[in-house]
Protein backbone atom coordinates (compact mmCIF):
# COMPACT_ATOMS: atom_id res chain seq x y z
CA UNK A 1 0.00 0.00 0.00
CA UNK A 2 2.45 2.43 1.05
CA UNK A 3 4.53 1.66 -2.40
CA UNK A 4 2.15 2.24 -4.25
CA UNK A 5 1.45 5.95 -2.36
CA UNK A 6 5.13 6.61 -2.59
CA UNK A 7 4.85 5.45 -6.77
CA UNK A 8 1.80 7.49 -7.14
CA UNK A 9 3.75 10.70 -5.68
CA UNK A 10 6.71 9.82 -7.78
CA UNK A 11 4.68 9.86 -10.92
CA UNK A 12 2.87 12.96 -9.59
CA UNK A 13 6.43 14.72 -8.96
CA UNK A 14 7.60 13.28 -12.52
CA UNK A 15 4.42 15.07 -13.81
CA UNK A 16 4.39 18.41 -12.22
CA UNK A 17 7.87 18.89 -13.32
CA UNK A 18 6.84 19.17 -17.02
CA UNK A 19 3.37 20.68 -16.83
CA UNK A 20 2.91 24.21 -15.97
CA UNK A 21 0.12 25.12 -13.95
CA UNK A 22 -1.18 28.03 -15.37
CA UNK A 23 -4.74 28.75 -13.35
CA UNK A 24 -7.82 29.40 -15.48
CA UNK A 25 -7.43 33.13 -15.83
CA UNK A 26 -3.61 33.37 -16.41
CA UNK A 27 -1.34 33.27 -19.55
CA UNK A 28 1.86 32.04 -19.04
CA UNK A 29 3.80 34.32 -21.42
CA UNK A 30 7.28 32.91 -23.10
CA UNK A 31 9.83 36.15 -24.31
CA UNK A 32 13.14 37.43 -24.14
CA UNK A 33 12.77 40.71 -22.75
CA UNK A 34 15.00 40.44 -19.56
CA UNK A 35 17.04 43.57 -20.27
CA UNK A 36 16.03 46.69 -17.58
CA UNK A 37 14.18 48.85 -20.39
CA UNK A 38 12.77 46.10 -22.04
CA UNK A 39 11.30 44.83 -18.57
CA UNK A 40 9.72 48.12 -17.56
CA UNK A 41 7.97 47.84 -20.95
CA UNK A 42 7.10 44.26 -20.02
CA UNK A 43 5.69 45.99 -17.21
CA UNK A 44 2.88 48.33 -18.95
CA UNK A 45 1.70 44.93 -20.80
CA UNK A 46 1.63 42.74 -17.34
CA UNK A 47 -0.37 45.86 -15.81
CA UNK A 48 -3.03 46.13 -18.50
CA UNK A 49 -3.85 42.71 -17.90
CA UNK A 50 -3.87 42.77 -14.52
CA UNK A 51 -6.59 45.39 -14.90
CA UNK A 52 -8.82 43.29 -16.62
CA UNK A 53 -8.51 40.26 -13.96
CA UNK A 54 -5.98 38.51 -15.95
CA UNK A 55 -3.03 37.06 -14.18
CA UNK A 56 0.44 36.63 -15.72
CA UNK A 57 2.48 33.95 -15.67
CA UNK A 58 6.50 34.57 -16.28
CA UNK A 59 8.43 32.53 -18.84
CA UNK A 60 11.81 34.73 -19.46
CA UNK A 61 13.97 33.10 -21.48
CA UNK A 62 16.98 35.24 -21.88
CA UNK A 63 19.07 36.32 -25.35
CA UNK A 64 18.42 38.90 -27.72
CA UNK A 65 16.96 38.22 -31.16
CA UNK A 66 15.07 35.25 -29.47
CA UNK A 67 17.35 32.41 -30.12
CA UNK A 68 17.28 30.73 -27.43
CA UNK A 69 14.13 31.28 -26.29
CA UNK A 70 12.88 29.34 -29.67
CA UNK A 71 14.97 26.51 -28.65
CA UNK A 72 12.75 26.74 -24.86
CA UNK A 73 9.68 26.41 -26.97
CA UNK A 74 10.53 23.87 -29.03
CA UNK A 75 11.27 21.93 -26.10
CA UNK A 76 8.26 22.64 -24.53
CA UNK A 77 5.70 21.84 -27.27
CA UNK A 78 7.79 18.62 -28.10
CA UNK A 79 6.53 17.99 -24.24
CA UNK A 80 3.10 18.50 -24.44
CA UNK A 81 3.18 21.90 -22.52
CA UNK A 82 2.83 24.79 -24.94
CA UNK A 83 2.74 28.28 -23.44
CA UNK A 84 -0.47 29.92 -23.58
CA UNK A 85 1.85 33.01 -25.54
CA UNK A 86 4.83 33.18 -27.13
CA UNK A 87 6.98 36.51 -27.94
CA UNK A 88 7.68 35.54 -31.68
CA UNK A 89 9.48 36.74 -35.07
CA UNK A 90 8.17 37.10 -38.46
CA UNK A 91 9.20 33.66 -40.19
CA UNK A 92 9.11 31.93 -36.98
CA UNK A 93 5.53 32.43 -36.65
CA UNK A 94 4.77 31.38 -40.13
CA UNK A 95 7.18 28.34 -39.10
CA UNK A 96 4.64 27.24 -36.11
CA UNK A 97 1.81 28.18 -37.91
CA UNK A 98 2.57 25.80 -40.75
CA UNK A 99 2.74 23.05 -38.00
CA UNK A 100 -1.00 24.20 -37.11
CA UNK A 101 0.21 24.76 -33.95
CA UNK A 102 -1.06 28.43 -33.75
CA UNK A 103 -4.79 29.48 -32.58
CA UNK A 104 -6.83 30.90 -35.27
CA UNK A 105 -7.32 35.13 -33.79
CA UNK A 106 -9.90 35.84 -36.55
CA UNK A 107 -12.58 36.41 -34.81
CA UNK A 108 -10.89 39.11 -32.42
CA UNK A 109 -9.21 40.50 -35.54
CA UNK A 110 -12.52 40.93 -37.39
CA UNK A 111 -14.08 41.84 -33.76
CA UNK A 112 -11.38 44.76 -33.48
CA UNK A 113 -11.06 45.62 -37.26
CA UNK A 114 -6.96 44.55 -37.27
CA UNK A 115 -7.23 44.28 -41.25
CA UNK A 116 -7.78 47.66 -41.74
CA UNK A 117 -5.04 49.41 -39.58
CA UNK A 118 -2.05 46.69 -39.58
CA UNK A 119 0.65 47.62 -42.23
CA UNK A 120 0.98 45.19 -44.73
CA UNK A 121 3.95 44.55 -43.58
CA UNK A 122 3.34 43.54 -40.63
CA UNK A 123 0.33 40.99 -42.07
CA UNK A 124 2.48 39.11 -43.91
CA UNK A 125 3.50 37.66 -40.75
CA UNK A 126 0.79 37.96 -38.30
CA UNK A 127 -1.32 36.38 -40.95
CA UNK A 128 -1.06 32.49 -42.10
CA UNK A 129 -3.39 31.34 -45.23
CA UNK A 130 -5.13 34.26 -44.66
CA UNK A 131 -5.73 33.45 -41.31
CA UNK A 132 -4.83 35.72 -38.14
CA UNK A 133 -1.99 33.68 -36.33
CA UNK A 134 -0.27 36.53 -34.50
CA UNK A 135 -0.99 40.06 -33.17
CA UNK A 136 1.67 42.48 -33.50
CA UNK A 137 2.82 44.42 -30.53
CA UNK A 138 5.46 47.16 -32.00
CA UNK A 139 7.61 47.60 -35.15
CA UNK A 140 11.37 47.70 -34.19
CA UNK A 141 13.56 48.47 -36.59
CA UNK A 142 18.11 47.52 -36.45
CA UNK A 143 19.48 50.45 -38.77
CA UNK A 144 20.31 52.88 -35.77
CA UNK A 145 23.29 54.52 -34.14
CA UNK A 146 22.64 55.49 -30.39
CA UNK A 147 25.60 58.17 -29.65
CA UNK A 148 26.69 59.68 -26.06
CA UNK A 149 26.09 63.27 -26.90
CA UNK A 150 28.58 64.59 -24.23
CA UNK A 151 31.28 62.56 -26.36
CA UNK A 152 30.49 64.03 -29.40
CA UNK A 153 30.45 67.28 -28.36
CA UNK A 154 33.61 67.04 -26.11
CA UNK A 155 35.44 65.73 -29.30
CA UNK A 156 33.46 68.39 -31.62
CA UNK A 157 32.55 65.44 -33.58
CA UNK A 158 29.28 66.31 -35.67
CA UNK A 159 26.77 63.56 -36.31
CA UNK A 160 27.90 61.35 -39.19
CA UNK A 161 26.12 60.76 -42.33
CA UNK A 162 28.23 59.03 -44.69
CA UNK A 163 30.25 56.19 -43.96
CA UNK A 164 33.65 57.90 -44.29
CA UNK A 165 32.10 60.16 -41.86
CA UNK A 166 31.47 57.69 -39.60
CA UNK A 167 34.90 56.53 -39.41
CA UNK A 168 36.80 60.44 -38.66
CA UNK A 169 34.46 60.05 -36.14
CA UNK A 170 35.30 56.45 -34.67
CA UNK A 171 38.60 57.04 -34.94
CA UNK A 172 38.59 60.30 -33.27
CA UNK A 173 37.24 58.93 -30.37
CA UNK A 174 39.73 56.52 -29.88
CA UNK A 175 42.56 58.45 -30.40
CA UNK A 176 40.82 60.16 -27.57
CA UNK A 177 40.92 56.85 -25.56
CA UNK A 178 37.70 56.07 -25.23
CA UNK A 179 35.95 53.03 -26.97
CA UNK A 180 35.34 53.77 -30.12
CA UNK A 181 31.71 51.48 -30.85
CA UNK A 182 30.28 49.36 -27.58
CA UNK A 183 29.23 46.03 -28.97
CA UNK A 184 28.35 42.53 -27.75
CA UNK A 185 30.08 39.44 -29.70
CA UNK A 186 27.08 37.48 -29.85
CA UNK A 187 26.34 35.80 -33.59
CA UNK A 188 22.35 38.16 -33.58
CA UNK A 189 24.44 41.17 -32.19
CA UNK A 190 26.97 40.61 -34.88
CA UNK A 191 24.21 39.99 -37.76
CA UNK A 192 22.32 43.56 -36.32
CA UNK A 193 25.34 45.43 -37.33
CA UNK A 194 25.80 43.76 -40.56
CA UNK A 195 21.76 44.75 -40.94
CA UNK A 196 23.26 48.25 -41.34
CA UNK A 197 26.37 47.59 -42.91
CA UNK A 198 25.24 45.86 -45.59
CA UNK A 199 22.50 48.30 -46.36
CA UNK A 200 24.53 51.01 -46.39
CA UNK A 201 27.42 49.97 -49.00
CA UNK A 202 24.81 48.20 -51.23
CA UNK A 203 21.42 50.08 -51.12
CA UNK A 204 18.10 48.85 -50.96
CA UNK A 205 18.17 46.26 -54.40
CA UNK A 206 21.10 44.99 -52.95
CA UNK A 207 19.72 44.09 -49.60
CA UNK A 208 16.53 42.95 -51.00
CA UNK A 209 18.79 40.37 -53.65
CA UNK A 210 21.24 39.46 -51.23
CA UNK A 211 19.18 38.85 -47.68
CA UNK A 212 15.43 38.49 -48.85
CA UNK A 213 16.02 36.93 -52.86
CA UNK A 214 19.45 35.00 -51.54
CA UNK A 215 20.45 35.53 -55.08
CA UNK A 216 23.57 33.81 -55.15
CA UNK A 217 25.58 36.67 -57.40
CA UNK A 218 24.27 39.13 -54.74
CA UNK A 219 25.70 37.31 -52.64
CA UNK A 220 28.72 36.34 -53.89
CA UNK A 221 29.42 39.67 -54.96
CA UNK A 222 31.97 42.37 -54.37
CA UNK A 223 29.69 44.52 -52.78
CA UNK A 224 29.35 41.94 -50.14
CA UNK A 225 33.11 41.88 -49.80
CA UNK A 226 32.86 45.50 -48.82
CA UNK A 227 30.20 45.09 -46.40
CA UNK A 228 32.76 42.56 -44.67
CA UNK A 229 35.20 44.90 -45.44
CA UNK A 230 33.58 47.31 -43.29
CA UNK A 231 33.01 44.72 -40.36
CA UNK A 232 36.42 44.50 -40.10
CA UNK A 233 36.81 48.72 -39.62
CA UNK A 234 34.17 48.24 -37.20
CA UNK A 235 35.94 45.26 -35.34
CA UNK A 236 38.53 47.58 -34.96
CA UNK A 237 37.15 49.95 -33.25
CA UNK A 238 35.67 47.89 -30.94
CA UNK A 239 37.35 47.21 -26.86
CA UNK A 240 39.00 43.87 -26.42
CA UNK A 241 36.63 42.94 -23.86
CA UNK A 242 33.33 42.64 -26.52
CA UNK A 243 33.01 38.66 -26.71
CA UNK A 244 29.89 37.38 -25.29
CA UNK A 245 28.90 40.89 -23.73
CA UNK A 246 24.83 41.21 -23.70
CA UNK A 247 23.63 43.92 -26.00
CA UNK A 248 21.85 45.96 -23.01
CA UNK A 249 25.69 46.03 -21.24
CA UNK A 250 27.32 47.53 -24.46
CA UNK A 251 24.13 50.24 -23.89
CA UNK A 252 25.62 50.78 -20.75
CA UNK A 253 29.00 51.42 -22.17
CA UNK A 254 27.19 54.47 -24.35
CA UNK A 255 25.14 55.62 -21.24
CA UNK A 256 27.93 55.97 -18.43
CA UNK A 257 30.22 57.64 -21.23
CA UNK A 258 32.42 54.45 -21.75
CA UNK A 259 32.29 54.52 -25.44
CA UNK A 260 30.36 56.40 -27.41
CA UNK A 261 28.82 54.83 -30.53
CA UNK A 262 26.24 51.43 -30.35
CA UNK A 263 24.79 50.36 -33.57
CA UNK A 264 21.29 48.30 -31.91
CA UNK A 265 18.11 48.36 -32.30
CA UNK A 266 15.82 50.53 -31.31
CA UNK A 267 15.10 48.49 -28.10
CA UNK A 268 18.44 49.98 -27.08
CA UNK A 269 16.20 53.13 -26.40
CA UNK A 270 14.39 51.57 -23.81
CA UNK A 271 17.96 51.28 -22.22
CA UNK A 272 18.68 55.15 -22.51
CA UNK A 273 15.09 55.63 -21.33
CA UNK A 274 15.25 52.58 -18.02
CA UNK A 275 18.65 54.80 -17.23
CA UNK A 276 16.70 58.26 -16.67
CA UNK A 277 18.47 59.55 -19.53
CA UNK A 278 16.90 62.02 -22.29
CA UNK A 279 17.26 62.29 -26.15
CA UNK A 280 18.83 64.90 -27.56
CA UNK A 281 20.29 65.87 -24.30
CA UNK A 282 22.28 62.78 -23.07
CA UNK A 283 22.16 60.51 -26.36
CA UNK A 284 21.35 60.90 -30.49
CA UNK A 285 19.41 58.44 -32.27
CA UNK A 286 20.28 59.03 -35.81
CA UNK A 287 19.89 56.13 -38.57
CA UNK A 288 23.12 54.30 -39.46
CA UNK A 289 25.21 56.55 -42.05
CA UNK A 290 24.16 55.76 -45.81
CA UNK A 291 20.59 54.26 -44.91
CA UNK A 292 18.48 57.31 -43.71
CA UNK A 293 16.21 56.78 -46.36
CA UNK A 294 15.69 52.69 -45.27
CA UNK A 295 14.47 50.95 -42.41
CA UNK A 296 15.05 47.55 -41.99
CA UNK A 297 12.15 46.28 -39.54
CA UNK A 298 11.60 43.65 -37.59
CA UNK A 299 8.09 43.80 -35.59
CA UNK A 300 7.35 41.65 -32.27
CA UNK A 301 4.17 39.92 -32.10
CA UNK A 302 2.55 37.48 -29.78
CA UNK A 303 1.21 34.23 -31.44
CA UNK A 304 -1.39 32.07 -28.94
CA UNK A 305 -0.83 28.15 -28.99
CA UNK A 306 -3.92 26.24 -29.47
CA UNK A 307 -5.93 25.19 -26.20
CA UNK A 308 -8.54 24.17 -28.25
CA UNK A 309 -10.69 24.79 -30.99
CA UNK A 310 -11.01 28.47 -30.56
CA UNK A 311 -8.77 30.66 -28.75
CA UNK A 312 -9.26 30.65 -24.42
CA UNK A 313 -10.87 33.79 -23.09
CA UNK A 314 -7.88 34.71 -21.73
CA UNK A 315 -6.04 34.51 -25.09
CA UNK A 316 -8.36 36.67 -26.93
CA UNK A 317 -8.31 39.41 -23.91
CA UNK A 318 -4.16 39.57 -24.27
CA UNK A 319 -4.56 39.61 -28.48
CA UNK A 320 -7.36 42.33 -27.86
CA UNK A 321 -5.63 44.32 -25.13
CA UNK A 322 -2.22 44.49 -27.51
CA UNK A 323 -3.74 45.68 -30.43
CA UNK A 324 -5.74 48.16 -28.59
CA UNK A 325 -4.33 51.91 -29.50
CA UNK A 326 -3.74 53.29 -26.15
CA UNK A 327 -1.86 50.45 -24.73
CA UNK A 328 0.55 50.41 -28.68
CA UNK A 329 1.65 54.05 -27.61
CA UNK A 330 2.11 53.19 -23.54
CA UNK A 331 4.55 50.66 -24.35
CA UNK A 332 6.02 51.01 -27.56
CA UNK A 333 6.92 54.63 -25.86
CA UNK A 334 8.57 52.83 -23.31
CA UNK A 335 10.32 49.82 -25.05
CA UNK A 336 11.57 51.73 -27.89
CA UNK A 337 9.62 50.70 -30.84
CA UNK A 338 7.34 52.08 -32.70
CA UNK A 339 3.37 50.83 -32.96
CA UNK A 340 2.08 48.53 -34.81
CA UNK A 341 -1.16 50.13 -36.29
CA UNK A 342 -1.05 52.99 -38.05
CA UNK A 343 -4.18 54.70 -36.29
CA UNK A 344 -2.10 55.46 -33.19
CA UNK A 345 -1.12 58.70 -32.07
CA UNK A 346 2.59 60.11 -31.97
CA UNK A 347 1.82 62.72 -29.42
CA UNK A 348 3.53 60.80 -26.00
CA UNK A 349 6.41 59.73 -28.00
CA UNK A 350 10.01 61.40 -27.42
CA UNK A 351 11.82 63.16 -30.87
CA UNK A 352 13.65 59.39 -31.43
CA UNK A 353 9.73 57.76 -31.86
CA UNK A 354 8.60 60.53 -33.72
CA UNK A 355 11.56 59.65 -36.25
CA UNK A 356 10.75 55.85 -35.87
CA UNK A 357 6.97 56.23 -37.00
CA UNK A 358 7.92 59.10 -39.77
CA UNK A 359 10.67 56.84 -41.13
CA UNK A 360 8.73 53.71 -41.33
CA UNK A 361 5.59 55.49 -43.31
CA UNK A 362 7.74 57.01 -45.37
CA UNK A 363 9.93 53.85 -45.71
CA UNK A 364 6.79 51.89 -46.36
CA UNK A 365 5.47 54.15 -49.14
CA UNK A 366 8.18 54.73 -50.84
CA UNK A 367 9.24 50.92 -51.48
CA UNK A 368 12.49 51.26 -49.05
CA UNK A 369 10.71 49.04 -46.05
CA UNK A 370 12.27 45.50 -45.81
CA UNK A 371 12.56 42.71 -43.08
CA UNK A 372 15.86 42.37 -41.38
CA UNK A 373 17.93 39.38 -41.90
CA UNK A 374 19.04 39.79 -38.51
CA UNK A 375 15.92 39.34 -37.03
CA UNK A 376 14.17 36.91 -38.80
CA UNK A 377 12.01 38.87 -41.09
CA UNK A 378 13.99 38.28 -44.37
CA UNK A 379 14.35 34.42 -44.18
CA UNK A 380 13.13 31.16 -42.17
CA UNK A 381 16.17 30.90 -39.30
CA UNK A 382 17.58 27.78 -41.03
CA UNK A 383 19.32 30.38 -43.80
CA UNK A 384 19.21 33.25 -40.84
CA UNK A 385 21.25 30.98 -38.85
CA UNK A 386 23.77 30.34 -41.53
CA UNK A 387 24.01 33.57 -42.32
CA UNK A 388 24.62 34.25 -38.79
CA UNK A 389 27.64 31.54 -38.52
CA UNK A 390 29.83 33.39 -41.41
CA UNK A 391 29.20 36.90 -40.03
CA UNK A 392 30.32 35.87 -36.76
CA UNK A 393 33.20 33.86 -38.11
CA UNK A 394 34.32 36.91 -39.85
CA UNK A 395 33.60 39.68 -37.03
CA UNK A 396 35.98 37.50 -34.90
CA UNK A 397 38.43 36.84 -37.62
CA UNK A 398 38.28 33.34 -38.52
CA UNK A 399 37.59 34.29 -42.24
CA UNK A 400 38.80 37.11 -44.23
CA UNK A 401 36.19 39.23 -46.48
CA UNK A 402 36.54 37.03 -49.31
CA UNK A 403 36.20 33.82 -47.94
CA UNK A 404 33.13 34.93 -46.02
CA UNK A 405 31.82 36.19 -49.16
CA UNK A 406 32.48 32.73 -50.54
CA UNK A 407 31.24 30.94 -47.16
CA UNK A 408 27.85 33.19 -47.48
CA UNK A 409 26.73 31.46 -50.66
CA UNK A 410 27.37 27.79 -49.40
CA UNK A 411 26.06 27.86 -46.63
CA UNK A 412 23.04 29.64 -47.77
CA UNK A 413 22.50 27.17 -50.46
CA UNK A 414 22.71 24.56 -48.07
CA UNK A 415 20.18 25.56 -45.86
CA UNK A 416 17.65 25.71 -48.54
C1 LIG B 1 13.28 41.94 -30.32
C2 LIG B 1 13.23 43.08 -29.33
C3 LIG B 1 14.24 42.83 -28.23
C4 LIG B 1 15.62 42.58 -28.82
C5 LIG B 1 16.72 42.36 -27.80
C6 LIG B 1 14.69 41.68 -30.77
O1 LIG B 1 14.71 40.53 -31.57
O2 LIG B 1 12.48 42.23 -31.43
O3 LIG B 1 11.96 43.22 -28.78
O4 LIG B 1 14.24 43.91 -27.34
O5 LIG B 1 15.56 41.45 -29.66
O6 LIG B 1 16.37 41.42 -26.86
Amino acid sequence: MRSTIGKTVAAFAVLASSVSFAHAGDVEVLHWWTSGGEAAALNVLKQDLEKQGIGWQDMPVAGGGGTQAMTVLRARVTSGNAPTAVQMLGFDITDWAKEGALANLNDVASAEGWDDVVPGALQKFSKYDGQWVAAPVNVHSTNWVWANKAILDELGIAQPTTWDELVAAMQAVKDAGKVAVAHGGQAWQDATVFDAVAMATGGPEFYQKAFIDLDPDTLGSDTMKEAFDRMAVIRSFVDDNFSGRDWNLASAMVINGEAAFQFMGDWAKGEFLNAGKAPGEDFLCFRFPGTQDQVTFNSDQFALFKQGDTPSDEQAALAKAIMSPTFQSAFNVVKGSVPARVDVPDADFDACGKQGMKDLAAASSSGNLFGSMAHGHANPASIKNAMYDVITAHFNGEYDSETAVSELVSAVELAQ
